[in-house]
Parts: structure tokens; C-alpha cells; sequence
């Protein structure tokens, strides 16, 4: 099968790449490079570089795909609270783009990279896919939107979709620049010597999930489109760890220590957040295998490797 990846250059699009090639896929990467990197698309993969919403590379990337793997977006909340148009043109109006292109070509599967973001503060621990949606920043206002929008073009024009709404991603390859995330930041400090920075006490807790876990879910999602047609589902572990806990277990794995400066809670941070993994068990037939102190262990050996990226 061919598949185009967009955001194949960025973490877990480089990470899916991967696992799809090992897997015999033929993988299509169209990625603009505006927030990822050329060396980390895996040279098996034809690599484009341009926008998703640019109608005529799109025609291109997309001639003899069977499906699409949609990564490529803006991920920052606080960036997307100042900035908003752009990330309503880039996640948003972009993906409509590329739907429409989608049409022409008739490739009629898209798996779509939402967010827990999409439940804002939620309601009951775990989430389920049931609570109700209220995003509390424009990014994950777009992907409730473009989650919307792929109901209706799975209605009006039977364009199948899954959405696979990330809790924490971790692992290699995760070069945000800036680095807005937990553990490849506390990684990082712990192996340059430098403070850590935590948002309040650091007893939140996340539901930390394994890159390598996660782009599985993508592939059994593109086995099973034909028959789930259109669905969105929690791509979490449904077990949290503190972020404290995250913290004294990469001090135990790097054997090094260094400062920790708690800061202030960040606004509409919830104290917990563990996703409620039923639906894609039952359904995806998906689970996480990893554990998280062995995840830990392989991520620090991609950041001792990789430490001046
Ligand atoms: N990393 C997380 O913690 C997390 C959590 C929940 C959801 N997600 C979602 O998962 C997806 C992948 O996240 P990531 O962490 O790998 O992000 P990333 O920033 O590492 O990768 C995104 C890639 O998209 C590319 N891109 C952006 N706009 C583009 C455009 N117009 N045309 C072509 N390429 C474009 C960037 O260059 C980058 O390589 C995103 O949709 C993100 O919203 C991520």
C-alpha cells in the first residue's frame, strides 16, 4: 500500500515512517521543514518538500496513494493563543486543502493526528471519548474542528477517517525547537547539567505514552478503516505516571542529578490526565506494550546520541 505521510519530518512522523517502511509500506513524506528536520525522514521514503496546502504538490504526493497519514501541523497552545490565524490556516484551512485534493484523486482514507487537547479541563479521570469537547486554546480548538470536518466529508463524500487523539507522546526523535514538552526537556537538562524547570509541584500527572506504542496505532488504524469507516479514538496507556516520577526515574537511568526550580502552575494545566483506553482496545484492537521505565531508558540513548541535534 502507498501512503503519504505529512509531517513525516517531525516526531512522531518520523517515527511512523519508520515503523511503516519496516513494515513494507511504500511512505510518500511531504513535509515543508518549517518545524522538522530533513535527516530525520527515513531515505527509504520519497521525500517532497512543501505545504499540505499547496493544491499543486499535493497533486503530486498524492498520485497512486491509497491513504493518507495526517501529522503536519502547528502544535504549540500557547503560540496558537497569540497567534491564531495561523494556526486556523495552517491546521485547519490546510487540511480542507488537502481534502479537497483528496477528492480529485479519490483516496478516500485519512488517519488524522488529534489531541487530548480537544476535552480541554476534563470532565471525569480517565477521559473518555465521551466527554464533551472544549478546548481551551485555538490549537486544539483546530483539531476538534478538523475532526468535525472529517465527519462531514466522511458523510457527504465517504472519505474514511480515524482520529487518534494523542495523550503524552514521548521517544526519540522528539527535536521540537522550542521544546515545549516534559520529558525530552528534563532529559536534556539532566545530561547538559542544566536546572529543571517544573510547572508547579510536579504531582500532575500525564499519561505518558511510547512513540513506538503509538505509530503501531497508526498502522492497525489503516487496516481497519474499511471497516470502522469513520471514528476517533483515545491514544493514551490509561495509566499515569507523576511528572516527579518521571523525574527521580531518569536521575536513576542517566545516574546523574541535577537542580529542580518548581514555577508556577500554568493556567488550565489539569492535575490529572489519564486517558480512558477502552474504545481503542475493544475496537482498534490496540494496546500499549512498552513499559515506562524501559521507554525512558531508550528515549535518553536517542538524547545522549543525539544531544547537539
Ligand atoms: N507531540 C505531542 O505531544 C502531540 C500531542 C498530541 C497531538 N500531537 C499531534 O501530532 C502531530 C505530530 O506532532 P509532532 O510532535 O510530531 O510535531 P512536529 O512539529 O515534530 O511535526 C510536525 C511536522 O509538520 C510539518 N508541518 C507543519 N506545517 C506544515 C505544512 N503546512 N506543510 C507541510 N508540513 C508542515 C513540520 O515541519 C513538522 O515536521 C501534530 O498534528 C500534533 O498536533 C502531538
Amino acid at each position: 500500500m502507498k501512503v503519504l505521510v505529512t509531517g513525516g519530518a517531525g516526531f512522531i512522523g518520523s517515527n511512523t515512517v519508520n515503523y511503516l517502511i519496516k513494515k513494507n509500506f511504500d511512505v510518500i513524506v511531504l513535509d515543508d521543514l518549517s518545524r522538522g528536520f530533513k535527516k530525520l525522514v527515513n531515505p527509504k521514503a520519497e521525500f517532497i518538500k512543501g505545504s499540505f496546502g499547496d493544491k499543486k504538490i499535493l497533486s503530486k504526493a498524492l498520485q497512486g496513494v491509497e491513504a493518507v497519514i495526517h501529522f503536519a501541523s502547528f502544535i504549540y497552545p500557547e503560540e496558537s493563543i497569540e497567534k491564531p490565524e495561523l494556526y486556523y490556516k495552517n491546521n485547519v484551512m490546510n487540511s480542507v486543502v488537502l481534502l479537497e485534493e483528496m477528492r480529485k484523486k479519490n483516496v478516500n482514507k485519512i488517519i488524522f493526528s488529534s489531541s487530548c487537547s480537544v476535552y480541554g479541563e476534563p470532565e471525569k479521570i480517565p477521559v473518555s471519548e465521551l466527554n464533551p469537547l472544549n478546548p481551551i486554546s485555538p490549537y486544539g480548538e483546530t483539531k476538534k474542528v478538523i475532526e468535525k470536518i472529517l465527519e462531514l466529508y466522511f458523510i457527504i463524500f465517504g472519505i474514511k477517517s480515524i482520529s487518534l487523539r494523542y495523550f503524552n507522546p514521548f521517544g526519540p526523535n522528539e527535536m521540537h525547537k522550542p521544546e515545549i514538552h516534559a520529558i525530552p526537556n528534563f532529559i536534556n537538562a539532566v545530561l547538559e547539567q542544566k536546572p529543571i524547570q517544573v510547572f508547579g509541584d510536579g504531582e500532575q500527572i500525564r499519561d505518558f505514552i511510547f512513540v513506538e506504542d503509538l505509530v503501531k496505532a497508526h498502522v492497525l488504524a489503516l487496516k481497519k478503516i474499511d471497516e470502522i469507516k469513520f471514528d476517533f479514538f483515545n491514544a493514551g496507556t490509561g495509566t499515569g505516571h507523576s511528572v516527579n516520577q518521571a523525574i527521580k526515574l531518569i536521575f536513576e537511568l542517566t545516574e546523574k542529578k541535577t537542580e529542580i526550580n518548581f514555577l508556577p502552575e500554568r493556567i488550565g494545566d489539569p492535575k490529572k490526565l489519564i486517558a480512558d483506553t477502552k474504545k481503542i482496545r475493544e475496537k482498534l484492537g490496540w494496546k500499549p506494550e512498552s513499559d515506562f521505565k524501559n521507554s525512558l531508558k531508550k528515549t535518553i540513548v536517542f538524547f545522549k546520541a543525539n544531544n547537539n541535534f
